[in-house]
Protein backbone atom coordinates (compact mmCIF):
# COMPACT_ATOMS: atom_id res chain seq x y z
CA UNK A 1 0.00 0.00 0.00
CA UNK A 2 1.35 3.55 -0.72
CA UNK A 3 0.22 6.65 0.79
CA UNK A 4 -2.97 8.74 -1.31
CA UNK A 5 -2.01 12.08 0.78
CA UNK A 6 0.46 14.42 -0.09
CA UNK A 7 3.12 14.72 2.93
CA UNK A 8 5.07 17.96 4.71
CA UNK A 9 2.04 18.74 6.47
CA UNK A 10 2.97 20.63 10.10
CA UNK A 11 1.59 20.48 13.56
CA UNK A 12 1.21 22.87 16.00
CA UNK A 13 3.60 23.32 18.85
CA UNK A 14 1.37 22.16 21.45
CA UNK A 15 -0.06 19.34 19.50
CA UNK A 16 0.91 16.18 21.75
CA UNK A 17 2.08 13.12 20.04
CA UNK A 18 2.03 9.65 21.93
CA UNK A 19 1.23 6.07 21.49
CA UNK A 20 -1.43 3.90 23.87
CA UNK A 21 -1.97 0.68 25.00
CA UNK A 22 -3.79 -1.40 27.88
CA UNK A 23 -3.27 -3.33 30.58
CA UNK A 24 -5.09 -6.70 29.64
CA UNK A 25 -3.43 -6.63 26.48
CA UNK A 26 0.75 -5.90 27.70
CA UNK A 27 1.25 -6.68 31.36
CA UNK A 28 1.06 -10.45 31.63
CA UNK A 29 2.08 -11.39 35.21
CA UNK A 30 -1.71 -12.11 35.94
CA UNK A 31 -1.14 -13.64 39.21
CA UNK A 32 1.56 -11.18 40.14
CA UNK A 33 1.38 -9.19 43.58
CA UNK A 34 -2.18 -9.96 44.47
CA UNK A 35 -4.12 -9.07 41.43
CA UNK A 36 -7.27 -10.85 40.79
CA UNK A 37 -8.73 -12.52 38.27
CA UNK A 38 -10.50 -10.24 35.92
CA UNK A 39 -13.45 -11.66 32.55
CA UNK A 40 -10.22 -11.59 30.15
CA UNK A 41 -8.88 -14.36 32.10
CA UNK A 42 -11.35 -16.20 32.65
CA UNK A 43 -12.92 -15.73 28.54
CA UNK A 44 -9.39 -16.34 27.50
CA UNK A 45 -8.68 -19.79 29.18
CA UNK A 46 -11.89 -20.78 28.05
CA UNK A 47 -12.03 -23.26 25.12
CA UNK A 48 -12.47 -21.69 21.36
CA UNK A 49 -12.89 -17.90 22.36
CA UNK A 50 -9.89 -16.45 21.27
CA UNK A 51 -7.82 -17.65 18.53
CA UNK A 52 -4.87 -20.15 18.75
CA UNK A 53 -6.33 -20.40 22.48
CA UNK A 54 -4.08 -17.92 23.44
CA UNK A 55 -4.33 -15.94 26.82
CA UNK A 56 -2.89 -12.80 28.90
CA UNK A 57 -1.14 -14.53 31.09
CA UNK A 58 2.14 -13.61 29.85
CA UNK A 59 1.47 -11.08 27.40
CA UNK A 60 4.43 -8.91 26.58
CA UNK A 61 5.53 -9.11 30.34
CA UNK A 62 5.42 -5.61 30.78
CA UNK A 63 4.82 -5.61 34.26
CA UNK A 64 8.11 -6.75 34.88
CA UNK A 65 9.68 -4.68 32.05
CA UNK A 66 8.66 -1.61 32.79
CA UNK A 67 12.41 0.40 32.81
CA UNK A 68 13.37 -0.67 29.33
CA UNK A 69 9.71 -0.25 27.99
CA UNK A 70 9.75 3.21 29.75
CA UNK A 71 13.29 3.84 27.43
CA UNK A 72 11.75 2.86 24.45
CA UNK A 73 9.15 5.32 24.56
CA UNK A 74 11.78 7.83 25.67
CA UNK A 75 13.86 7.06 22.59
CA UNK A 76 10.49 7.28 19.94
CA UNK A 77 11.00 10.61 21.50
CA UNK A 78 6.92 10.38 23.11
CA UNK A 79 5.33 12.88 24.47
CA UNK A 80 2.32 11.10 26.32
CA UNK A 81 1.47 7.91 26.70
CA UNK A 82 -1.66 6.54 27.24
CA UNK A 83 -2.30 3.33 29.04
CA UNK A 84 -4.63 1.79 31.12
CA UNK A 85 -5.47 0.63 34.99
CA UNK A 86 -5.82 -2.96 35.56
CA UNK A 87 -9.18 -2.83 37.96
CA UNK A 88 -8.19 -6.75 39.68
CA UNK A 89 -4.86 -5.25 40.57
CA UNK A 90 -5.91 -2.36 42.46
CA UNK A 91 -8.59 -4.27 43.87
CA UNK A 92 -8.69 -7.66 43.43
CA UNK A 93 -12.44 -8.43 43.70
CA UNK A 94 -13.76 -5.24 42.08
CA UNK A 95 -14.63 -3.88 45.89
CA UNK A 96 -13.30 -3.53 49.36
CA UNK A 97 -9.76 -2.26 50.72
CA UNK A 98 -7.11 -1.23 47.87
CA UNK A 99 -4.35 -3.67 47.06
CA UNK A 100 -0.92 -1.62 48.22
CA UNK A 101 1.40 -3.51 45.57
CA UNK A 102 -1.24 -3.05 42.58
CA UNK A 103 -1.27 0.78 42.99
CA UNK A 104 2.56 0.88 43.65
CA UNK A 105 3.11 -0.56 40.29
CA UNK A 106 1.19 2.28 38.40
CA UNK A 107 2.52 4.82 40.57
CA UNK A 108 6.05 4.16 39.63
CA UNK A 109 5.07 3.79 36.32
CA UNK A 110 4.02 7.21 36.66
CA UNK A 111 7.09 8.68 38.02
CA UNK A 112 8.84 6.94 35.39
CA UNK A 113 7.25 8.30 32.78
CA UNK A 114 7.48 12.03 34.37
CA UNK A 115 10.98 11.29 34.85
CA UNK A 116 11.68 11.11 31.42
CA UNK A 117 9.23 13.73 29.94
CA UNK A 118 6.36 11.84 29.09
CA UNK A 119 2.63 12.91 30.04
CA UNK A 120 0.91 10.10 31.72
CA UNK A 121 -2.55 9.80 30.17
CA UNK A 122 -4.59 7.18 32.21
CA UNK A 123 -7.77 4.70 31.06
CA UNK A 124 -9.31 3.84 34.11
CA UNK A 125 -11.07 0.49 32.53
CA UNK A 126 -10.10 -1.26 29.03
CA UNK A 127 -12.39 -3.95 29.55
CA UNK A 128 -10.69 -6.27 32.39
CA UNK A 129 -13.58 -5.96 34.63
CA UNK A 130 -12.53 -8.17 37.73
CA UNK A 131 -14.76 -11.63 37.16
CA UNK A 132 -15.91 -11.32 41.19
CA UNK A 133 -18.19 -8.15 39.56
CA UNK A 134 -19.41 -9.88 36.74
CA UNK A 135 -20.42 -13.06 39.02
CA UNK A 136 -22.80 -10.18 40.68
CA UNK A 137 -24.10 -9.23 36.93
CA UNK A 138 -21.17 -7.17 35.65
CA UNK A 139 -22.36 -4.32 33.32
CA UNK A 140 -25.62 -5.26 33.56
CA UNK A 141 -25.95 -4.29 37.29
CA UNK A 142 -25.73 -1.14 38.56
CA UNK A 143 -23.76 -1.99 41.52
CA UNK A 144 -21.05 -2.43 38.82
CA UNK A 145 -20.94 1.29 38.26
CA UNK A 146 -21.32 1.92 42.02
CA UNK A 147 -17.77 0.35 42.45
CA UNK A 148 -16.47 1.63 39.66
CA UNK A 149 -17.05 5.55 41.34
CA UNK A 150 -15.04 4.10 44.63
CA UNK A 151 -11.93 2.57 42.23
CA UNK A 152 -11.97 5.71 40.36
CA UNK A 153 -11.43 7.51 43.90
CA UNK A 154 -8.79 4.78 44.78
CA UNK A 155 -7.00 5.66 41.87
CA UNK A 156 -7.19 9.34 41.87
CA UNK A 157 -5.79 9.50 45.41
CA UNK A 158 -3.32 7.58 44.75
CA UNK A 159 -2.05 9.10 41.18
CA UNK A 160 -3.30 12.26 42.01
CA UNK A 161 -2.34 15.39 40.04
CA UNK A 162 0.70 13.51 38.30
CA UNK A 163 -1.94 12.16 35.45
CA UNK A 164 -2.06 14.56 32.67
CA UNK A 165 -5.62 13.57 31.48
CA UNK A 166 -7.43 10.64 33.26
CA UNK A 167 -9.97 8.73 30.37
CA UNK A 168 -12.94 6.89 32.56
CA UNK A 169 -13.84 4.17 30.16
CA UNK A 170 -12.29 2.94 26.57
CA UNK A 171 -14.63 2.14 23.68
CA UNK A 172 -17.62 0.89 25.97
CA UNK A 173 -19.66 0.05 22.64
CA UNK A 174 -17.47 -2.70 22.68
CA UNK A 175 -17.79 -3.34 26.12
CA UNK A 176 -21.62 -3.64 25.96
CA UNK A 177 -22.23 -5.33 22.73
CA UNK A 178 -19.57 -7.23 21.89
CA UNK A 179 -18.86 -8.52 25.70
CA UNK A 180 -23.01 -9.51 25.92
CA UNK A 181 -24.40 -8.89 22.54
CA UNK A 182 -22.60 -10.78 20.06
CA UNK A 183 -20.35 -12.40 22.99
CA UNK A 184 -17.43 -12.44 20.90
CA UNK A 185 -15.51 -10.60 23.69
CA UNK A 186 -15.29 -10.93 27.41
CA UNK A 187 -17.78 -11.62 29.22
CA UNK A 188 -19.41 -13.98 26.68
CA UNK A 189 -22.82 -12.98 27.10
CA UNK A 190 -25.38 -13.18 24.33
CA UNK A 191 -28.28 -11.50 25.14
CA UNK A 192 -29.30 -8.20 23.64
CA UNK A 193 -31.30 -6.75 26.85
CA UNK A 194 -28.03 -7.28 28.80
CA UNK A 195 -26.29 -5.12 26.13
CA UNK A 196 -28.64 -2.49 26.56
CA UNK A 197 -28.27 -2.77 30.19
CA UNK A 198 -24.58 -2.47 30.21
CA UNK A 199 -24.88 0.77 28.06
CA UNK A 200 -26.85 2.40 30.47
CA UNK A 201 -24.25 1.41 33.61
CA UNK A 202 -21.07 2.31 31.65
CA UNK A 203 -22.39 5.90 30.93
CA UNK A 204 -23.71 5.80 34.90
CA UNK A 205 -19.90 4.40 36.00
CA UNK A 206 -18.47 7.49 33.46
CA UNK A 207 -20.59 10.03 35.12
CA UNK A 208 -20.23 8.67 38.58
CA UNK A 209 -16.35 8.29 37.78
CA UNK A 210 -15.78 11.61 36.74
CA UNK A 211 -17.66 13.24 39.39
CA UNK A 212 -15.49 11.46 41.98
CA UNK A 213 -11.91 11.84 40.27
CA UNK A 214 -12.89 16.56 40.53
CA UNK A 215 -14.20 16.06 44.20
CA UNK A 216 -10.65 14.02 45.05
CA UNK A 217 -8.34 16.41 42.61
CA UNK A 218 -10.57 19.81 41.93
CA UNK A 219 -12.96 20.80 39.80
CA UNK A 220 -10.18 21.49 36.78
CA UNK A 221 -8.63 18.10 36.42
CA UNK A 222 -9.15 16.88 32.90
CA UNK A 223 -11.28 13.88 32.78
CA UNK A 224 -12.53 12.55 29.42
CA UNK A 225 -13.77 9.01 27.94
CA UNK A 226 -12.94 7.35 24.75
CA UNK A 227 -15.43 6.01 22.21
CA UNK A 228 -14.94 4.43 19.35
CA UNK A 229 -17.99 6.23 17.09
CA UNK A 230 -18.79 4.56 13.94
CA UNK A 231 -18.78 5.70 10.80
CA UNK A 232 -20.59 4.21 8.53
CA UNK A 233 -22.46 5.17 4.96
CA UNK A 234 -25.53 4.43 3.68
CA UNK A 235 -25.55 1.87 0.36
CA UNK A 236 -27.78 4.30 -1.53
CA UNK A 237 -29.24 7.84 -0.69
CA UNK A 238 -32.58 5.67 -0.92
CA UNK A 239 -34.55 6.36 2.46
CA UNK A 240 -34.89 3.09 3.21
CA UNK A 241 -30.95 2.52 3.28
CA UNK A 242 -30.52 6.29 4.77
CA UNK A 243 -33.25 4.94 7.92
CA UNK A 244 -30.49 1.86 7.77
CA UNK A 245 -27.32 3.84 8.47
CA UNK A 246 -29.13 6.14 11.01
CA UNK A 247 -30.38 3.06 12.74
CA UNK A 248 -26.56 2.23 13.49
CA UNK A 249 -25.74 5.43 14.17
CA UNK A 250 -28.52 5.22 17.00
CA UNK A 251 -27.57 2.27 18.64
CA UNK A 252 -23.33 2.67 18.22
CA UNK A 253 -23.04 6.22 18.35
CA UNK A 254 -26.50 7.82 19.49
CA UNK A 255 -26.35 5.30 23.12
CA UNK A 256 -22.89 7.37 24.14
CA UNK A 257 -23.47 10.86 22.82
CA UNK A 258 -26.49 11.54 23.59
CA UNK A 259 -26.43 11.08 27.44
CA UNK A 260 -22.80 12.18 27.74
CA UNK A 261 -22.71 15.34 25.96
CA UNK A 262 -26.61 16.26 25.60
CA UNK A 263 -27.77 14.71 28.92
CA UNK A 264 -30.29 12.60 27.29
CA UNK A 265 -30.89 9.38 25.06
CA UNK A 266 -32.47 10.03 21.92
CA UNK A 267 -35.85 9.10 21.72
CA UNK A 268 -34.91 6.81 18.55
CA UNK A 269 -32.82 4.58 20.81
CA UNK A 270 -35.55 3.90 23.06
CA UNK A 271 -38.26 3.29 19.91
CA UNK A 272 -35.24 1.36 18.07
CA UNK A 273 -34.85 -1.01 20.77
CA UNK A 274 -38.42 -0.89 22.33
CA UNK A 275 -38.59 -4.59 21.42
CA UNK A 276 -35.94 -5.62 23.38
CA UNK A 277 -35.80 -3.17 26.33
CA UNK A 278 -37.94 -0.79 28.08
CA UNK A 279 -34.97 0.92 29.82
CA UNK A 280 -36.20 0.68 33.00
CA UNK A 281 -32.96 0.30 34.45
CA UNK A 282 -32.55 4.29 34.06
CA UNK A 283 -33.76 5.80 37.42
CA UNK A 284 -34.17 9.67 38.19
CA UNK A 285 -31.23 11.81 38.01
CA UNK A 286 -28.58 9.55 36.06
CA UNK A 287 -28.61 11.75 33.27
CA UNK A 288 -27.87 14.31 34.98
CA UNK A 289 -24.60 12.29 36.50
CA UNK A 290 -23.67 10.94 33.27
CA UNK A 291 -23.87 14.72 31.51
CA UNK A 292 -20.24 15.76 33.15
CA UNK A 293 -18.10 18.31 31.68
CA UNK A 294 -15.27 16.86 29.54
CA UNK A 295 -11.92 18.12 29.11
CA UNK A 296 -11.99 16.62 25.73
CA UNK A 297 -13.87 13.67 23.56
CA UNK A 298 -11.07 11.08 22.84
CA UNK A 299 -12.06 9.51 19.34
CA UNK A 300 -10.35 5.74 18.45
CA UNK A 301 -10.69 5.81 14.60
CA UNK A 302 -9.19 2.23 12.68
CA UNK A 303 -11.95 1.98 9.59
CA UNK A 304 -15.55 2.86 8.12
CA UNK A 305 -18.74 0.58 7.09
CA UNK A 306 -21.27 0.45 4.81
CA UNK A 307 -24.96 -0.58 4.91
CA UNK A 308 -28.35 -0.62 3.48
CA UNK A 309 -31.86 -1.87 3.84
CA UNK A 310 -32.28 -5.73 4.82
CA UNK A 311 -32.43 -8.62 6.96
CA UNK A 312 -28.80 -10.19 7.46
CA UNK A 313 -28.72 -13.35 8.83
CA UNK A 314 -28.40 -14.17 12.45
CA UNK A 315 -25.00 -14.84 13.06
CA UNK A 316 -23.79 -14.62 9.51
CA UNK A 317 -19.95 -13.63 10.52
CA UNK A 318 -20.44 -10.23 8.74
CA UNK A 319 -17.98 -8.04 9.56
CA UNK A 320 -19.26 -4.61 11.49
CA UNK A 321 -17.28 -1.25 10.98
CA UNK A 322 -15.19 -1.81 13.77
CA UNK A 323 -14.33 -5.63 12.39
CA UNK A 324 -15.46 -7.69 15.00
CA UNK A 325 -17.81 -10.62 13.49
CA UNK A 326 -21.07 -11.22 14.92
CA UNK A 327 -21.20 -15.23 16.33
CA UNK A 328 -24.11 -16.07 17.41
CA UNK A 329 -26.07 -12.63 18.04
CA UNK A 330 -25.37 -9.98 15.78
CA UNK A 331 -23.80 -6.87 18.08
CA UNK A 332 -26.40 -5.02 16.33
CA UNK A 333 -29.55 -5.13 18.92
CA UNK A 334 -32.09 -2.92 17.30
CA UNK A 335 -30.66 -2.98 13.34
CA UNK A 336 -32.61 -5.92 12.55
CA UNK A 337 -33.78 -4.22 9.66
CA UNK A 338 -29.89 -3.56 8.19
CA UNK A 339 -27.15 -5.26 6.31
CA UNK A 340 -23.60 -4.80 6.15
CA UNK A 341 -21.84 -4.66 3.07
CA UNK A 342 -18.27 -5.41 2.08
CA UNK A 343 -16.55 -2.37 1.75
CA UNK A 344 -13.74 -1.72 -1.25
CA UNK A 345 -10.48 -2.04 0.22
CA UNK A 346 -7.46 -1.70 0.80
CA UNK A 347 -7.90 -3.78 4.46
CA UNK A 348 -5.41 -3.91 7.31
CA UNK A 349 -4.89 -7.84 8.55
CA UNK A 350 -8.04 -7.34 10.12
CA UNK A 351 -9.86 -7.36 7.35
CA UNK A 352 -10.64 -3.68 8.12
CA UNK A 353 -11.06 -0.93 5.03
CA UNK A 354 -8.32 1.88 4.71
CA UNK A 355 -10.38 5.20 4.50
CA UNK A 356 -8.31 7.80 6.01
CA UNK A 357 -11.50 10.46 4.87
CA UNK A 358 -13.34 8.36 7.39
CA UNK A 359 -11.55 9.98 10.11
CA UNK A 360 -12.16 13.40 8.24
CA UNK A 361 -15.70 13.14 7.54
CA UNK A 362 -16.05 12.34 11.60
CA UNK A 363 -14.18 14.85 13.23
CA UNK A 364 -15.93 17.48 11.10
CA UNK A 365 -19.22 16.04 12.02
CA UNK A 366 -18.07 16.25 15.77
CA UNK A 367 -17.08 19.82 15.27
CA UNK A 368 -20.27 20.79 14.00
CA UNK A 369 -22.02 19.69 16.61
CA UNK A 370 -19.99 19.93 19.14
CA UNK A 371 -17.74 23.35 18.45
CA UNK A 372 -16.77 23.42 21.78
CA UNK A 373 -15.65 20.48 22.50
CA UNK A 374 -12.19 19.46 22.30
CA UNK A 375 -10.92 16.22 20.85
CA UNK A 376 -8.19 13.82 20.52
CA UNK A 377 -7.78 11.01 18.22
CA UNK A 378 -6.51 8.41 21.40
CA UNK A 379 -5.87 5.68 19.20
CA UNK A 380 -5.69 4.84 15.34
CA UNK A 381 -3.44 2.22 13.68
CA UNK A 382 -2.89 -1.06 12.04
CA UNK A 383 -2.68 -4.62 12.08
CA UNK A 384 -0.29 -6.23 9.94
CA UNK A 385 1.87 -9.73 9.71
CA UNK A 386 4.56 -7.71 10.38
CA UNK A 387 8.59 -10.46 10.42
CA UNK A 388 11.89 -9.29 11.59
CA UNK A 389 14.05 -9.71 8.58
CA UNK A 390 17.77 -10.59 8.29
CA UNK A 391 18.77 -7.36 8.66
CA UNK A 392 17.11 -7.33 12.03
CA UNK A 393 14.27 -4.61 10.97
CA UNK A 394 11.19 -4.46 10.58
CA UNK A 395 10.14 -3.03 7.74
CA UNK A 396 6.19 -2.32 7.74
CA UNK A 397 5.52 0.02 4.78
CA UNK A 398 2.29 -0.58 4.48
CA UNK A 399 1.72 0.67 8.03
CA UNK A 400 4.05 3.93 7.44
CA UNK A 401 1.47 4.15 5.01
CA UNK A 402 -1.70 3.63 6.71
CA UNK A 403 -0.19 6.53 9.82
CA UNK A 404 1.08 8.74 7.07
CA UNK A 405 -2.61 9.32 5.59
CA UNK A 406 -4.49 9.10 8.51
CA UNK A 407 -2.36 11.95 10.57
CA UNK A 408 -2.72 14.04 7.20
CA UNK A 409 -6.83 13.74 7.67
CA UNK A 410 -6.28 14.76 11.32
CA UNK A 411 -4.22 17.82 9.67
CA UNK A 412 -7.19 18.45 7.21
CA UNK A 413 -9.40 18.42 9.87
CA UNK A 414 -7.69 20.74 11.94
CA UNK A 415 -7.13 23.60 8.72
CA UNK A 416 -10.95 23.39 8.97
CA UNK A 417 -11.45 24.05 12.28
CA UNK A 418 -11.98 21.33 14.04
CA UNK A 419 -10.04 21.20 17.59
CA UNK A 420 -7.75 18.17 17.83
CA UNK A 421 -5.19 18.46 20.56
CA UNK A 422 -3.30 14.90 20.46
CA UNK A 423 -2.43 11.61 18.70
CA UNK A 424 -2.25 8.49 20.07
CA UNK A 425 -0.99 5.61 17.69
CA UNK A 426 -2.43 2.19 18.21
CA UNK A 427 -0.43 0.28 19.83
CA UNK A 428 2.75 0.75 21.04
CA UNK A 429 3.67 -3.02 20.96
CA UNK A 430 2.68 -5.98 19.06
CA UNK A 431 0.03 -7.39 21.90
CA UNK A 432 -2.93 -9.73 23.22
CA UNK A 433 -5.76 -8.45 20.08
CA UNK A 434 -8.57 -9.79 22.37
CA UNK A 435 -10.56 -12.55 20.13
CA UNK A 436 -7.21 -12.84 17.76
CA UNK A 437 -5.21 -13.02 20.64
CA UNK A 438 -1.30 -12.72 19.49
CA UNK A 439 -1.98 -13.38 15.87
CA UNK A 440 -2.70 -10.14 14.77
CA UNK A 441 0.24 -7.28 15.03
CA UNK A 442 -0.93 -3.85 15.65
CA UNK A 443 2.95 -2.40 17.15
CA UNK A 444 5.38 0.04 15.74
CA UNK A 445 7.39 -2.12 17.80
CA UNK A 446 7.71 -5.67 17.50
CA UNK A 447 8.27 -8.43 20.15
CA UNK A 448 8.85 -11.94 19.66
CA UNK A 449 6.84 -13.66 22.22
CA UNK A 450 9.31 -16.22 22.63
CA UNK A 451 12.02 -14.21 23.94
CA UNK A 452 10.20 -10.79 24.28
CA UNK A 453 12.39 -9.18 22.34
CA UNK A 454 11.10 -5.48 21.07
CA UNK A 455 12.43 -4.27 18.09
CA UNK A 456 11.79 -1.15 16.65
CA UNK A 457 9.54 -1.16 13.56
CA UNK A 458 9.83 1.26 10.20
CA UNK A 459 6.91 2.79 11.57
CA UNK A 460 8.18 3.59 14.91
CA UNK A 461 11.41 5.59 13.16
CA UNK A 462 8.50 7.28 11.12
CA UNK A 463 6.69 7.92 13.74
CA UNK A 464 10.13 9.21 15.79
CA UNK A 465 10.56 11.76 12.90
CA UNK A 466 7.09 12.89 12.75
CA UNK A 467 7.44 13.90 16.51
CA UNK A 468 10.83 15.30 16.20
CA UNK A 469 9.94 17.81 13.73
CA UNK A 470 6.22 17.89 14.00
CA UNK A 471 6.13 17.40 10.37
CA UNK A 472 4.71 14.50 7.99
CA UNK A 473 7.62 12.97 6.92
CA UNK A 474 7.85 11.57 3.41
C1 LIG B 1 -9.68 -0.67 20.10
C2 LIG B 1 -9.29 -1.12 21.46
O1 LIG B 1 -9.37 -0.06 22.35
C3 LIG B 1 -7.93 -1.80 21.53
O2 LIG B 1 -7.85 -2.46 22.73
C4 LIG B 1 -7.76 -2.72 20.35
O3 LIG B 1 -6.58 -3.46 20.43
C5 LIG B 1 -7.77 -1.88 19.10
N1 LIG B 1 -9.05 -1.21 18.97
C6 LIG B 1 -7.56 -2.70 17.82
O4 LIG B 1 -8.60 -3.60 17.67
Amino acid sequence: MTSSRPSGRTFPADFLWGSATASYQIEGAVDADGRGPSIWDTFSRTPGKVLNGDTGDVAVDHYHRVEPDVAIMADLGLQAYRFSISWSRIQPTGTGEPNAAGLAFYSDLVDRLLAAGIRPVVTLYHWDLPQALEDAGGWTSRATALAFEEYARIVARALGDRVHLWTTLNEPWCSAFLGYASGVHAPGVTDPAAALAAVHHLNLAHGLAARAIREELGEDTPVSITLNLHVTRAASPAPADVEAKERIDTIANEVFLGPLLEGAYPERVRTDTAGISDWSFVQDGDLETIHQPLALLGVNYYSTGRVQHGTPPVGDGTPGPDGHRSSVVSPWVGADQVEWLPQPGPYTAMGWNIEPQGLVDLLLELHERYPALPLAITENGAAFYDTVTDDGRVHDPDRVAYLHDHIDAVGEAMDKGVDVGAYFVWSLFDNFEWAYGYDRRFGVVHVDYDTQVRTVKDSARWYRELVRTRTIPT
